[in-house]
């Protein structure tokens, strides 16, 4: 397989995986691509089914987490108790320190309620350039991203090649529905950040993060100020 194009790859990956099991699928990547096979976790709830999955099968996958440096202390909790539960090293990048210092000391702590472009620039440095570092080396990008999240997610397809960050991005629960994960979560007992609790669905960092709605679309609580397309720049 090294030897094609990253293209040719993932059609290869998208046919000959079709009726595998998601454990069979990354076993095989890591055969594949040994040490090259990543997994980002924002301990969402589709997150915490990937990382039990890993765990329970002992898939030799790096599971890495982007800590903006602006999350809830209940993901924090979930991370620790994620951790502890499963004795694993998740490994951590945070924002680059001077590049974090000069944005926060230029436009100030709560820059993101400015403007789009303020908020996409706190993305760009406290989220994206962290997931190239965290991604450097990495062939397989393992993603929670699921369909029916959002509209721009719906035509994702399961294998992709990711132009933007030059990996084959692997995205297994992509069919799965909010009620398929909630029940794989109570079943094999998986740590839940206590905030799904109070109506926090889709949970990324504080500030930009609110509680939604019965009613509301999955990603309304997501920079709910901002008439934009809700995206943070880690998946186009
Ligand atoms: S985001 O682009 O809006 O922030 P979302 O919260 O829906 O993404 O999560 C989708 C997937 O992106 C997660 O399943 C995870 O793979 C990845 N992800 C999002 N935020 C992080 C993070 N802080 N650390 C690691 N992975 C993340
Ligand atoms: Fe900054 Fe908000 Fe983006 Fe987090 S979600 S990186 S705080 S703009």
């Amino acid at each position: 397989m090294e030897a094609m194009t990253p293209y040719a790859q993932v059609q290869l990956l998208s046919s000959a995986t079709k009726d595998w099991s998601i454990t069979e699928i990354l076993t095989y990547l890591t055969g594949q691509f040994p040490g090259q096979v990543s997994f980002s976790s924002s301990f969402g709830q589709e997150d915490q089914v990937l990382t039990d999955m890993l765990a329970q099968e002992e898939i030799n996958v790096k599971i890495f987490t982007l800590d903006t440096g602006r999350l809830f202390q209940e993901t924090y909790d979930v991370f620790d108790r994620t951790k502890r539960k499963y004795n694993l090293d998740i490994q951590t990048y945070y924002p680059e320190a001077d590049e974090l210092g000069k944005m926060v000391t230029e436009r100030g702590p709560n820059n993101f309620y400015f403007s789009v472009e303020d908020r996409k620039e706190c993305c760009r440095i406290r989220k994206i350039e962290p997931l190239k570092r965290a991604l450097s080396g990495t062939k397989v990008w393992v993603t929670g991203l699921r369909s029916s999240q959002s509209t721009n997610r719906q035509d994702l397809p399961k294998f992709e090649y990711d132009e933007h960050f030059k990996v084959i991005k692997y995205n297994p629960l992509l069919d799965w529905d909010l009620e398929e994960v909630q029940t794989y979560l109570d079943k094999h007992n998986v740590p839940q950040n206590s905030l799904h609790r109070k109506g926090f669905i889709s949970i990324g960092c504080a500030p930009c993060t609110r509680a939604i709605e019965p009613d509301e679309d999955i990603r309304a609580g997501r920079w709910w100020w901002e008439d934009s397309h809700k995206e943070c720049g880690l998946h186009k």
